[in-house]
């Protein structure tokens, strides 16, 4: 008896995420790498924990589709890309990478609501909130490189900015946790 509970153009499209989850933590593993290598330790420690994360997002999909009868793939990655050239430089591909993310969640929804797979389209839910989260933080490490001067700030700001960074919380708040007593 075929227990599958997915599509096999889900099943494909959902596994294709999973490699595009654990391409996005080798981009952030190299973008730490990079950071380390520029001497902003506290910078590398948050890009490492984001890679982390974003391991996490791979595997909640693997465990999705066996979940739902399927078998997921793992496939070769293509290079996480160049170093960024800058800090301003890294913050603005940080967040691009979460856009286009962001991009493809919304491509998998519309996917599942084409096919009324809502046991699919509520697991993607929780995708849709984080990357909301995500696009936060990233908006706040741009605003926080503004702040502290861009490309041109001084050493001591950006020895500041990198020892906030280097213990900032890895969860932006977002409008879902807040309440009458805690806006
Ligand atoms: Fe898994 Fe940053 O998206």
């Amino acid at each position: 008896m075929d227990t599958k509970r997915l599509s096999a153009k889900l099943e494909k499209a959902l596994s294709a995420q999973m490699n595009v989850e654990d391409l996005q933590s080798h981009v952030y593993l190299s973008y730490g790498i990079w950071a380390s290598d520029e001497g902003y330790e506290g910078i590398a420690n948050f890009l490492f924990r984001h890679a982390q994360e974003e391991r996490d997002h791979a595997i909640k999909f693997m465990q999705y589709i066996l979940n739902r009868g399927g078998k997921p793939k793992v496939e070769a990655l293509p290079s996480p890309g160049k170093d960024p050239k800058s800090l301003t430089d890294c913050f603005n591909l940080v967040f691009q990478h979460e856009v286009d993310n962001t991009q493809k969640i919304y491509e998998l929804v519309d996917m599942a609501m084409a096919e009324k797979d809502w046991a699919t389209w509520n697991f993607l839910q929780w995708f849709v909130q984080e990357q909301i989260e995500e696009e936060t933080l990233a908006m706040d490490l741009i605003d926080k490189l503004k702040i502290a001067g861009g490309d041109r700030a001084t050493d001591e700001s950006l020895f500041n900015l990198d020892k906030t960074l280097g213990v900032m919380p890895d969860e932006a708040e977002s409008a879902r946790d807040a309440t009458g007593t805690n806006p």
